[in-house]
């Protein structure tokens, strides 16, 4: 069954001047998995980077955070940084893995589950930018906190921004508590290199959405026809990423049809520093 919501979405983008595809689409199963192989990229230095900083400060964090807490992640995709997170709070009452791919949540929460018997897992299937509900845990809770790290936040635009904010003080009440991660700017190279790194995976990630229009809304990309570009636009202080049409073409989508010039860009994604 073709979902209404993406295809949707997909229309409407790829009628805009410039055409764009959202990013949050980039997370089905595949994506998910070449997304965790970015992540150990020699060039992709964020997530090495936020665990290093999680390493050194975590006795400081989950002092922060507090005792009692139910712990809400945003984008847990395969958790690794949370493991660090979850050995160090005390007594946290229950772990919220919320992510936009089921399979990948999965597959996190059957881990976590051998690994903190103690801890009740409560995963939720949901695009956090959307409204969404906390679930209830069994032991209440003293209050809660969202964990949102990698960076995501600067995927965003900055009216998102202040929108996902709202929403993060609104679900979680009064004692609430956010620990985010936020990428810095520095010198452009290393930022390009990060999305463009060398064996190409950035690229097979970003191409893998034209793969996904294709078979779930039933779409005909020649995705070798397209090709990934990232750049850093310093002044914006953002990377821009595209995926980038090679040559004239035509591409139908649920009978309607999309042209597509030669080197015409398709913003599928920023990364703001
Ligand atoms: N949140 C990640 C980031 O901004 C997402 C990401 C990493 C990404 N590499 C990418 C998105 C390449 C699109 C293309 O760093």
């Amino acid at each position: 069954m073709v979902d209404q919501e993406f295809l949707a979405d997909v229309l409407e983008g790829l009628g805009r001047h410039p055409k764009q595809l959202q990013s949050k689409y980039f997370y089905d199963e595949r994506g998910s998995q070449l997304f965790d192989r970015i992540a150990r990229l020699p060039e992709y230095y964020l997530t090495r980077t936020e665990q290093a900083i999680m390493e050194a400060h975590i006795e400081e964090i989950a002092e922060q955070i507090g005792p009692g807490v139910m712990l809400i992640e945003f984008g847990s995709g395969s958790s690794t940084k949370t493991r660090i997170l979850l050995d160090h709070l005390e007594a946290p009452v229950a772990y919220v893995p919320l992510d936009i791919s089921a399979a990948h949540l999965l597959k996190t929460v059957d881990m976590l589950k051998g690994a903190y018997p103690e801890i009740e897992i409560l995963p939720l299937v949901a695009d956090f930018t959307k409204h969404f509900e906390l679930p209830d845990s069994k032991k209440t809770r003293s209050h809660a906190a969202v964990y949102f790290p990698g960076s995501t936040i600067g995927n965003f635009t900055p009216e998102e921004v202040q929108h996902t904010f709202v929403r993060i003080a609104d679900v979680l009440g009064p004692q609430g508590g956010l620990l985010i991660g936020i990428d810095l700017q520095k010198t452009p190279a290393v930022i390009e290199a990060a999305y463009n790194d060398s064996q190409g995976v950035t690229a097979e990630f970003n191409l893998n959405l034209l793969h996904r229009v294709n078979r779930d809304l039933d779409a005909n990309f020649d995705v070798e026809q397209f090709r990934h570009k990232a750049v850093y636009e310093e002044t914006l202080a953002r990377v821009e990423i595209f995926v980038v049409s090679v040559c004239d073409q035509r591409v139908t989508i649920a009978d309607r049809h999309f042209k597509f010039a030669a080197n015409e860009h398709v913003l599928t994604e920023y990364s703001h520093k």
